[in-house]
């Protein structure tokens, strides 16, 4: 990566846990501090402003994806919504969940299912924004279209880089990582990790005092 980007490198060895907080109860279960909470939210904070740039004065439909994208959604529409009353551009939101499911342990299984699918026709005609982390997009970009909203913007919190990635980007990408597991900031591992705000490779035994 060259010049001004989003993008953590692959070599990037990440923060030392000891320059920040996070709970005590996760002590030695991680390796570094990826991204902090702090840039996150900063992050967010530019993205809500290019969305806001790009979609004000449309009502949207906000699609959060549940489980690990709520703390994402939660921080971006706030962000818009904290726009939406210091300017006289606004979006009207309204706010639905879809939840999906891939992961155990730390793998993809490969059958990524859409948990308690609701119906979701009240799309058609709407602008939709999709709020996730963004691993697991294309699926639910296939199902969303079939509810043929108006149009589809989707918010990516992370992209991983990946080899030979054939998957289409998010319109508004917080960062590309390297293809490392990450937990924190909503992003679990057997669903332990999501209260820890900053976002963090997991370690070793991390992952083994939580495997199932
Ligand atoms: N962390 C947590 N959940 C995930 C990840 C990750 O890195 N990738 C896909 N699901
Ligand atoms: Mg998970």
């Amino acid at each position: 990566c060259h010049g001004f980007c989003n993008s953590i490198n692959d070599d990037w060895p990440g923060y030392s846990l000891d320059l920040f907080s996070f709970p005590a109860h996760y002590s030695g279960d991680l390796d570094c501090v990826v991204i902090p909470h702090g840039v996150i939210m900063d992050r967010t904070e530019r993205l809500a402003r290019n969305i806001m740039d790009d979609l004000g004065d449309h009502d949207i439909v906000v699609l959060c994806v549940l489980k690990g994208g709520y703390q994402f959604c939660a921080d971006l529409v706030d962000r818009i919504k904290a726009l939406s009353c210091n300017s006289n551009r606004t979006i009207p939101m309204r706010v639905h969940f879809i939840r999906l499911k891939s992961y155990l342990n730390d793998q993809s299984t490969e059958d990524l299912h859409i948990v308690g699918a609701e119906d979701l026709s009240f799309l058609a005609g709407k602008v939709t924004a999709i709020v996730g982390t963004g691993k697991t997009m294309k699926t639910l970009l296939k199902h969303v279209e079939a509810f043929r909203p108006k149009m589809i913007k989707v918010a990516g919190l992370l992209v991983k880089r990946v080899p030979h990635n054939s998957a289409c980007l998010p319109d508004y990408v917080g960062f590309e990582i390297p293809n490392r597991f990450v937990v924190g900031y909503a992003l679990d591992y057997n669903e332990y990790f999501r209260d820890l705000n900053h976002i963090c490779v997991i370690s070793e035994s991390g992952k083994m005092k939580y495997k199932i």
